[in-house]
């Protein structure tokens, strides 16, 4: 097993008047893994994710970032550590190598151009790098971004919704740049809205709502764990299609026009059709598939959140 890297204990931030940020969080990261926080907005991970770059302070809890309590001394362990915040956004009058070289300086790295040249290469910017910023595209800044937080190599490296409003391909592009990041052995703490993302691209995993970890594990392990194994899918029923379902009695959660029924076996498949079959729903297409770790937060954050059953 790899050492520890992230250790949070009882992690809480309170902005006034009376917001709990974060509510009593803890948990623990190991290195060479890709972790991903993910929660609704507002849930608590830039909160988080900025405490443990020391851009915040805690109200109170301990935190250890590769051994040290980095509320009393971040500074031994800033040039281990790669940031990416959330809405990056580079200089507009500064060229992509320009920018790296600029960033470098702060980490009194003697860079060299060709080195500049072979990280704007690596994340994929080769052909941009001497365009003005202000010229780059959502994901070629989001990829800059990245080259950025890369100039120290560092051990572990925090991205704030890297992949947020970028085109399928693009995020698709920072996938295989994350994976190759991880596959040099880096730590990386990732926060996304994108559950297929984090489903393709975590070895770990929490769920924040609210300021608090409601559950975690591999995304494979979530899914055994909180998933039941099919879903039957009424495309395009809409919210008003979500009501009349639970009317009857049957667990359902909606997601982009769609209602997603989890079903566990084959007697509670009938029963479901049979529920179902007495309802005028317009439905679009009807279909069953495998749950994914989506499904698994939609019930979580969704539903059992708002009873309160799954505190830790
Ligand atoms: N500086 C601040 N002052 C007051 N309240 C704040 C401050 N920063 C964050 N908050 C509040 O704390 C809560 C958590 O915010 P945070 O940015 O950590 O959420 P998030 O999970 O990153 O959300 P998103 O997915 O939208 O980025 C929100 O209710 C937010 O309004
Ligand atoms: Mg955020």
């Amino acid at each position: 097993m790899k050492e520890i890297v992230v250790e949070v204990e009882g992690l809480v931030k309170r902005y006034p008047p009376d917001i709990r940020a974060v509510d009593g969080i803890s948990f623990s990261i190991r290195g060479g893994q890709v972790f991903s926080l993910l929660g609704p907005n507002g849930a608590g991970k830039t909160t988080t994710v900025e405490i443990l770059e020391d851009l915040r302070t805690p109200t109170s809890g301990k935190i250890r970032v590769m051994g040290i309590d980095t509320t009393k001394e971040y500074s031994s362990i800033r040039k281990r550590v790669g940031t990416l915040p959330q809405n990056f956004e580079p200089f507009d009058m500064l060229k992509p190598t320009e920018a790296v070289e600029y960033w470098a300086r702060l980490f009194d790295m003697q860079t060299t151009r060709k080195e500049i040249g072979e990280l704007l290469d690596r994340v994929g910017l080769s052909e941009r790098k001497n365009l003005m910023s202000k010229k780059l595209s959502g994901g070629e800044k989001r990829k800059l971004g990245i080259a950025m937080s890369l100039i120290n190599e560092p051990e572990l490296l925090f991205l704030d919704e890297p992949t947020t409003g970028l085109d399928p391909k693009a995020r698709r592009d920072l996938w295989k740049l994350i994976e190759e990041i991880r596959g040099r052995g880096t730590t990386v703490f990732l926060t996304t809205h994108y559950l297929d993302e984090a489903e393709k691209l975590s070895d770990d995993v929490a769920i924040m709502h609210k300021g608090k970890i409601i559950a975690r594990g591999s995304p494979s392990g979530l899914i055994t764990q909180y998933g039941k194994t099919t879903v039957v899918v009424l495309e395009g029923v809409g919210l008003e299609g979500l009501n009349e379902v639970t009317r009857r009695g049957i667990e359902a959660t909606e997601s982009n026009g769609d209602v997603m029924v989890p079903v566990r076996n084959p007697t509670e498949m009938r029963t479901v059709f049979a529920k179902l079959s007495a309802l005028e729903l317009k439905v679009k297409d009807m279909y069953t598939r495998r749950q994914t770790l989506e499904d698994v937060f939609l019930g979580l954050v969704g539903t059992k959140m708002d009873e309160g059953v799954l505190q830790e």
